[in-house]
């Protein structure tokens, strides 16, 4: 019997944290606050890494308006992330896609733990399908599965990946796909073998 009271307690009790933090979770906290949370977490990290949490214009924006921009914020946006891509001065957008595999497959890179000099990848995978033969990937963007080829190889196309890749806010303002060459996390040539990986009518993702 007391066994019975103290479990149905303990359930009540349950019960009631968990509607409160459902109830924390549906207020949603302000801007400000997930800012001075976030920063609290970063506390003991580096001065230099501390610019990391400090959003820029554009985070700003999406993070003010929880990614509900107006168009005008829309436009604001691509102008100031377009303006940030630098283009290859070979003109060639198209590289070695065997270099690209290895790009997209590379998830190390920016962590407190690496060693100075570390080459960084775009770990590619953990949110899109390429190569359609790679059992694990992650879902939260689309599947780039055969991306070249249903582009039918066009030149014009790899360059609009090109600057996807560079930049992503500059296609899709508040996007949740890092700004790999904006940021410095890829180099020019890691974003043009990508590019390759997506668009070489010989590389897996096309097969
Ligand atoms: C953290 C998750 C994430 C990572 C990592 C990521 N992406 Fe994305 N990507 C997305 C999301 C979400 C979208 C869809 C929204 C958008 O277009 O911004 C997207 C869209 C794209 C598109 C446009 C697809 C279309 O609709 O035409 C391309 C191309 C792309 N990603 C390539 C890449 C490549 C190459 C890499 C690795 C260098 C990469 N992404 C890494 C999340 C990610």
């Amino acid at each position: 019997m007391t066994r019975t009271i103290l479990a149905t307690v303990a359930l009540a009790v349950a019960a009631t944290s968990f509607h409160a933090f459902a109830q924390d979770k549906a207020a949603k906290p302000s801007a400000a606050t997930v800012e001075a949370y976030l920063k609290s977490t970063f506390g003991k990290a580096p001065p230099e890494w501390q610019a990391r949490i400090q959003p820029d214009e554009t985070l700003a924006i999406c993070n003010a308006t929880r990614n509900n921009v107006s168009s005008a914020q829309i436009e604001e946006i691509i102008k100031r992330e377009i303006a940030k891509v630098k283009f290859p001065a070979s003109g060639k957008f198209v590289g070695d896609w065997k270099a690209g595999l290895k790009v997209a497959n590379n998830g190390r890179g920016g962590q407190f733990s690496d060693p100075p000099g570390t080459e960084a990848g775009g770990n590619c995978f953990a949110c899109h399908q390429l190569d359609p033969k790679e059992v694990s990937y992650g879902t939260l963007g689309p599947s780039l599965k055969a991306y070249g080829k249903d582009r039918k190889f066009d030149p014009e196309e790899a360059k609009n990946a090109y600057i996807k890749i560079y930049d992503s806010h500059a296609v899709v303002p508040c996007s949740n796909m890092p700004r790999f060459g904006a940021n410095n996390v890829l180099s020019e040539q890691q974003i043009v073998d990508v590019v390759g990986y997506l668009f070489d009518p010989e590389s897996p993702v096309n097969k």
